[in-house]
């Protein structure tokens, strides 16, 4: 009886863990799933490059696993353009109005990431800390490029 007390007990437990779990990323959420993954895709994109500069500063010692991190950057690039579809921006999210009404400007910063993220791949692949280091600071103009422009404050 106590055993199944305690079962019980602890499901309970686990069941308001998951609850409260819940209600943190709630709370982060812009209320719109497009947003919140274009959110979450570009704090991927951001772990990726901060992998590749820990390796251009000398934080860290070179690896293959590196190309790993330059394949995903050229990826979430490649897929940038779908990160937006139409009414994804509002209040809650630092996406500006003009990602959809200068759609032509803001295509031209995908390409340059895209572009600079294929450059960056093959820096990765040589393992020249030079050569990273170079094509990764070509490739974080191109974050700027379009976060200047396109991207609100963080206290909008
Ligand atoms: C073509 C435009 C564009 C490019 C290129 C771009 N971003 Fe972004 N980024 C945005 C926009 C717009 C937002 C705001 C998203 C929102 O809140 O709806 C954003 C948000 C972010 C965020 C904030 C996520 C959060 O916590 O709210 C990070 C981190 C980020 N970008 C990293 C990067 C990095 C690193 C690069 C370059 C490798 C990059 N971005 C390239 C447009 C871009």
């Amino acid at each position: 009886m106590s055993g199944l007390l305690g079962k019980i007990a602890s499901g309970v437990l686990v069941t308001s863990f998951v609850v409260i779990g819940a209600a943190v990323a709630h709370s982060e959420s812009t209320g719109n799933a497009d947003a919140d993954a274009r959110i979450a895709t570009m704090k991927q994109l951001g772990g990726h490059m901060k992998a590749v500069a820990a390796v251009a500063k000398g934080e860290a010692e070179y690896s293959p696993a590196l190309n790993k991190n330059a394949a995903g950057i050229k990826a979430i690039a490649a897929g940038m353009g779908d990160l937006f579809p139409v009414g994804s921006g509002g209040e809650k999210t630092r996406s500006k109005p003009e990602i959809w009404s200068s759609k032509a400007d803001f295509n031209k910063a995908i390409e340059a990431l895209q572009v600079a993220s294929a450059g960056l791949e093959k820096a990765v692949a040589t393992g020249d800390r030079g050569a990273i280091g170079q094509a990764l600071g070509a490739t974080g103009k191109t974050c700027g490029g379009c976060h200047k422009p396109f991207r609100k404050p963080k206290d909008h």
